[in-house]
């Protein structure tokens, strides 16, 4: 099962996720981090970047250091011109790479250009593997379940690939661009099995129009139909929620209970 921690704030979230961040990068400086778009993992990436600005002390370490460590992220839309501000490459640059000082070589984004999109998904597969797989996978979730862009539907066993996004994630997403018939209608995203390779997945969510899909994912079925609810599977799961985020879920009160007598050696 998956360890619910039920936080007041994102920034007590982005406190959490980024302390046990910040130990995996002190212990390992190569390690590799897999980064999610959205606006659930901001908090995380603004208090990284605090810190490695004002080097402030967090416990074993001062000050943090991402200069030779490993971005993967989990997907980007296909066929968005070059440098487009809301092409996945774009964002991972402005929130992930340039202010937590990741080498921009060492930041890797699946290539959503429309010159060898068939074979895209299996060149990033190769990448991964070659760099060892994600330590640390974070992950937001979407009000379809999706994780990454893998929509209901998505097999547990697939690899990144090519998909078609719902109408309803194209709404969603369409905020971020000038009309809704500008979000892409394609996609290229790391598997549910990609993901379930990584060695540690933080799930963030925020707010009540999360309270469904987190309900879902964490104590649901496990289904294609609710692809978040793939994290089931895996060993180590650590889904860092808000109050609102967490009003469906039955266990509440146990994973509540469960914080509160956590044995102070173990982390996240
Ligand atoms: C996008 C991304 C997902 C993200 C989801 C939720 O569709 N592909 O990786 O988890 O949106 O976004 P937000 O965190 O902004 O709610």
């Amino acid at each position: 099962m998956a360890e619910v921690v039920i936080v007041d704030s994102g920034e007590a979230a982005g406190r959490l996720v980024a302390d046990h961040i910040a130990e995996l990068v002190h212990l390992n400086p190569e390690m590799v981090l897999g980064v999610a778009t959205g606006s659930s993992p901001l908090s995380v990436y603004r208090e990284l970047a605090r810190r490695r600005s004002q080097g402030v002390d967090f416990g074993r370490s001062q000050g943090v250091d991402f200069g030779r460590a490993w971005a993967f992220a989990l997907d980007e839309y296909v066929g968005l011109p070059e440098g487009h501000p809301q092409s996945y490459r774009a964002v991972i640059d402005r929130e992930v790479t340039v202010p937590l000082g990741f080498d921009p070589a060492r930041v890797n984004v699946p290539d959503g250009g429309d010159e060898g999109i068939e074979s895209t998904g299996e060149r990033y597969e190769e990448a991964l593997v070659a760099r060892g797989g994600v330590d640390l996978q974070l992950l937001g979730i979407g009000t379809t379940g999706h994780i990454g862009f893998n929509e209901p539907g998505s097999s547990f066993g697939s690899l990144t690939r090519v998909k078609t996004l719902t109408t309803q994630t194209r709404a969603d997403n369409a905020r971020f661009f000038d009309s809704p018939d500008e979000v892409p209608i394609h996609c290229v995203t790391q598997g549910l099995g990609t993901i379930l390779r990584a060695r540690h997945l933080v799930l963030l969510a925020f707010g009540e129009a999360k309270a469904k899909a987190v309900a879902a994912a964490v104590e649901g079925a496990m289904t294609a139909s609710l692809p978040g609810s793939a994290i089931q599977l895996h060993e180590h799961v650590t889904v860092v929620i808000d109050e609102a985020a967490a009003s469906r879920l039955e266990h509440a009160d146990y994973y509540r209970w469960a914080q509160d007598h956590k044995p102070a050696w173990q982390g996240i």
